[in-house]
């Protein structure tokens, strides 16, 4: 095995988070490789792109296990089978157990399509309309056992327009994830990000509560 840092993804549909980190490893802007590309849907678009980029895929179908543990079980011994340093949630729909989230802790990272801590959970974008916010955005976030409660490490704000719909403020957040995350991913990879004293740091800063702010490319 090289020396090269190594990522395993989790998805369950078209896989856009997925691409936009494929592109930054190839680009060499990442600092390291996809090594796996797991999927829980068998239609999963993101396993389509992983397959015809070469890179390893498993299919791990949730609807063939009787309990959430037993999927969770071998979820995570497909996961180990790659040794990865980091493993990323890019549109992964399943509820993850506290035995999962505890044996990837400080290297299972998300990205939430909401300004978190606001909006946890679904439907994010027809909520921040629905409370007349002038902002919406994403988050990248360390996982934890609570639902999208995890350490925030770089968040994105966009503005909402006043005839957005969910459907076009979804596309105007996506551009953003598609930055944020390879850039979190990078900094957990070079070893900026660290916990002390169960805080997070970047460097030797500790990263606001809602995560450090992403103020565009730089
Ligand atoms: C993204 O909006 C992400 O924030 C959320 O699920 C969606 C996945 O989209 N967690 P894609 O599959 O990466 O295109």
């Amino acid at each position: 095995m090289s020396d090269a840092k190594r990522i395993a993804v989790l998805l369950s549909g078209r896989g856009s988070n997925f691409e936009s980190l494929l592109k930054a490893s190839r680009n060499d802007s990442l600092g390291g490789d996809i090594s796996l590309v797991i999927a829980n849907r068998p239609g999963a678009g993101g396993l389509k792109i992983a397959q015809d980029a070469g890179i390893e895929t498993a299919l791990i179908d949730h609807q063939r296990y009787a309990s959430r543990e037993a999927f969770d079980r071998d979820l995570a011994a497909t996961i180990e089978t790659a040794s990865p340093d980091l493993v990323v949630l890019a549109g992964f729909m399943r509820i993850l157990t506290f035995e999962f989230v505890a044996r990837f802790e400080n290297r299972l990272m998300n990205i939430h399509p909401s300004l978190l801590p606001r909006y946890p959970g679904l439907n994010t974008h027809q909520r921040a309309l629905d409370n007349r916010d002038t902002h919406a955005g994403a988050t990248v976030h360390y996982v934890n056992g609570e639902l999208d409660g995890g350490p925030p490490v770089l968040q994105a704000r966009v503005p909402i327009h006043a005839n957005d719909d969910a459907e076009t403020l979804a596309a105007r957040v996506l551009q953003v994830e598609h930055q944020i995350y390879p850039e979190a991913v990078s900094w957990h990879l070079s070893g900026k990000l660290s916990f002390r004293n169960n805080l997070l740091y970047k460097d030797d800063n500790p990263v606001p509560l809602t995560g450090c702010l992403w103020e565009g490319d730089r």
